[in-house]
């Protein structure tokens, strides 16, 4: 692929974006020598920045997204023709690209049932916050208003969702935060807690919900939020025993169960959906990221049919369905990017393919742990792949961010993309994140690899 970068050095983009583009989770100082990085160009696997450097994205777009890969012209004119047909109308109505949509992905998601829209990952989870706290008035006095969130799971960036956050890194200044959310210990088998079980850790892990919950009163918890695989938290899958006992407590103890599906939903780990990996049966599922891979912004919480049905019984009609709206809810952008979205994942066996090529990158990961002391820990499902890095391998100290930011940075500079735990924990943000789209070729894993080794060789290098 070729172009012309005067033509972006003629628009002074660069410039006009350093004088006043305000970028995410970026301390911009570096930015007055080096200039920001400007992504002028995508295709496939790969995108151009503004000088005319080429990348392997292996995260997708930074952030775990673009799930199909980039440059779809057949998602592109879906959104097109949607738009000049009718682009706009509230949720208050419906749209043609949103029923077709709820359609195919509920045939996908057997159990639940309906799907409300709105535009990001911290939105959906939002609403479901609001609907959980809603049923609490409804249905049990204003009692069971707690939602119970997980030691290093992240639902997103806005003051409730914060809440809910197990990354103290995140949180750090943004406080004070929305009363009850109470947080369960992680079920990192490899940061297995002192005093755990490490011969039954995931039984374990799925027990100490159970304490909290004792703790705090059964009667005052409406919901536990659960990320399938903790994803921006250091890809951590819950050891066997977890999820069978998880869904167990919530039924004892009358407990809605919300996974956030907005990393894993759509392909991702290798099935439509995280959590089908483990025989969960959720009350409620939020995603966001894959589900248009980027073309447009969306995002869904989707719920079953009884949690819905809470919200038609009432004896207040004033007062008892769901208040709740997104305006943009409403764009039909997103449900018709969507559509199209699935039906590529599907017509092109892209949930095989990351199962298949998943497997591949972790087992050539593996190798390169017998090459590299450093690397403690390799693990993941699907196309999402988390490296933790230690000091030693023995004690499991782990490295300091600036030894991951180095390795990312060596990889930068040999042409591959990848990701890091961004500040998220006090002395943890040492593991590499893994999440290349789902159209992965074995060519593409080597080349990552490929980078990866020579990056860790040259950060350890007289360490
Ligand atoms: C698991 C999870 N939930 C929610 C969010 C928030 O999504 P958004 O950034 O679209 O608000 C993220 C974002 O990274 C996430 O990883």
């Amino acid at each position: 692929m070729t172009y012309d970068v005067n033509d972006f050095d003629s628009l002074d983009v660069v410039n006009n974006d350093r004088d006043h583009v305000w970028h995410h989770l970026a301390q911009h100082k570096p930015f007055e020598q080096t200039g920001p990085m400007v992504i002028v160009k995508g295709e496939g696997m790969r995108v151009w920045d503004s000088k005319g450097n080429e990348y392997l994205d292996a995260v997708s777009g930074a952030v775990w997204t673009v799930n199909v890969g980039y440059g779809r012209t057949e998602i592109a004119d879906a959104v097109r023709d949607q738009l000049v047909e009718m682009n706009y109308f509230a949720q208050t109505a419906g749209n043609v690209p949103a029923a077709k949509f709820s359609k195919k992905l509920i045939d996908k998601m057997p159990g639940m049932n309906r799907v409300y829209f709105s535009n990001s990952g911290s939105e959906a989870n939002e609403k479901a916050f609001k609907i959980v706290r809603q049923i609490a008035h409804k249905k049990y006095g204003g009692k069971k208003t707690k939602i119970l969130y997980r030691d290093r799971d992240y639902h997103g960036t806005t003051i409730a969702t914060l809440s809910a956050s197990g990354q103290y890194e995140r949180r750090n200044q943004y406080g004070p935060f929305v009363p009850d959310f109470v947080e369960v210990p992680h079920c990192c088998e490899y940061r297995a807690q002192e005093d755990a079980d490490k011969s039954n850790y995931g039984v374990w892990a799925a027990n100490q919900i159970e304490k909290v919950i004792l703790a705090e009163g059964a009667d005052t918890i409406g919901a536990l939020c659960l990320e399938p695989i903790t994803a921006g938290g250091g890809v951590i899958e819950a050891p066997a025993g977890y999820w069978p006992r998880v869904q167990e407590i919530c039924k004892q103890y009358d407990i809605l169960l919300h996974i956030d599906e907005v990393v894993c939903g759509l392909g991702r780990t290798g099935t439509w959906f995280g959590y089908q990996h483990y025989g969960v049966k959720p009350d409620i599922v939020t995603m966001a990221k894959g589900v248009a891979s980027g073309y447009a912004a969306i995002s869904c919480t989707v719920t079953t049919e009884a949690v819905f049905e809470m919200f038609k019984e009432d004896e207040d009609p004033r007062m008892g369905y769901f208040r709740d709206i997104s305006t943009f809810g409403g764009c039909t952008a997103g449900p018709a990017a969507a559509l199209v979205n699935m039906e590529i994942i599907e017509n092109e066996n892209l949930l095989e393919n990351a199962s298949h090529q998943g497997e591949y990158l972790r087992g050539r990961l593996n190798d390169l742990k017998e090459k590299y002391p450093i690397i403690g820990d390799v693990r993941g499902k699907g196309l999402l792949v988390g490296i933790e890095l230690v000091k030693d391998r023995a004690t499991r100290e782990p490295v300091e961010e600036e030894t991951v930011m180095a390795v990312a940075g060596h990889c930068m500079a040999n042409g591959v993309i990848i990701g890091r735990t961004n500040r998220s924990f006090k002395a943890l943000n040492n593991t590499i994140c893994l999440a290349p789209a789902l159209i992965s070729t074995k060519a593409d894993m080597d080349q990552l690899v490929a980078a990866l080794d020579d990056a860790i060789a040259e950060v350890t290098r007289g360490m």
